[in-house]
């Protein structure tokens, strides 16, 4: 990858600068630090290798040079757009399930922020706030991808099996192309984040849904029925009868082992 290249693959897509570091700390770390600064809507940053990617709550990320795809888009969301800004999470797990379907492949989305395939993780994906004092200012959408097999880190250091693209298509996968694909989608169903039909593209794709499910949450554990999901992407879990509707933050989901 370099920065030409990637510029001329992305031409055609309304993005108003790309940042393209071989190596850096975390895309979601330079990204916000621009938003912080005054960058614009449409600012992307994307890396080949990262050496203390993350995922929720500081939890480590693995990018691998030559393999993977990680990458953070600068979102400045309208009023409307901040009530339910919660969404905009999703928006990337759709984009991302979306391109994957255009490949030929049959993801689904782990309810809030991975994406599946044969369900193991090939997506993770990180929403973080951005702050002008006490007014949200920002968002920024980090997004990595497990794209060719040496992305796929020793299963030891998973919490939950993982996998990559090109193992899953059975054959070779070129990177570009794929974020181009993602960043359209991305821009094309942003568009649409609040209407009613993005909260069903989404929601159809969610793994696990009507299923029996087991909520990690730093007070312990939840265990019921993955009922639906919320107007704002919240997990609405059927516990004896019961309604518990459950906020992204710090929860993990996993099917119930029976
Ligand atoms: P989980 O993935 O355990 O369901 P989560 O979605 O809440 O949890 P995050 O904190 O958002 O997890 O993401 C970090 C987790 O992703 C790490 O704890 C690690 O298990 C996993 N991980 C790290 N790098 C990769 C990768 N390249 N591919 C797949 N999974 C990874
Ligand atoms: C998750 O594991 O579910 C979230 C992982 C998000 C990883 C991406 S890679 C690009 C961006 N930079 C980061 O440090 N994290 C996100």
């Amino acid at each position: 990858m370099d920065v030409e290249t990637i510029r001329a693959r992305l031409s055609a897509l309304p993005i108003s600068e790309i940042q393209y570091l071989p190596e850096t700390y975390s895309t979601n770390d330079d990204a916000m630090a621009w938003a912080q600064a005054g960058a614009p809507e449409g600012v992307v940053v994307i890396a080949d290798k990262q050496l203390k990617g993350r995922g929720r709550l500081g939890r480590m990320w693995v990018t691998q040079p030559g393999t993977s795809l990680a990458f953070s888009m600068i979102f400045r969301p309208t009023l409307e757009e901040i009530e339910k800004l919660s969404l905009f999470s999703p928006l990337g797990a759709l984009a991302v399930a979306v391109a994957l379907e255009d490949l030929g492949l049959s993801p689904e989305i782990k309810w809030p922020n991975d994406v599946l395939l044969s369900r193991k993780k090939v997506c993770g994906v990180l929403a973080e706030t951005v702050w002008m004092g006490s007014h949200i200012n920002g968002v920024v959408l980090g997004i990595g991808i497990n794209v060719a097999t040496g992305s796929v880190p020793d299963s030891n250091m998973l919490l939950f099996p993982a996998t990559c693209v090109e193992s899953e298509l059975g054959k070779p996968v070129d990177r570009l192309s794929l974020l181009e694909s993602v960043l359209r989608h991305l821009i094309e169903w942003r568009k649409q984040i609040r209407t009613e039909r993005f909260i069903e593209e989404w929601k159809k794709r969610l793994a696990f849904l009507g299923e029996k499910v087991t909520v990690q949450k730093p007070d312990g554990e939840i265990t019921g029925r993955f009922q639906d999901v919320d107007e704002h992407g919240a997990l609405v879990l059927s516990v004896e009868e019961q309604y518990h509707t459950i906020f992204a933050g710090d929860v993990k989901l996993r099917p119930l082992e029976e």
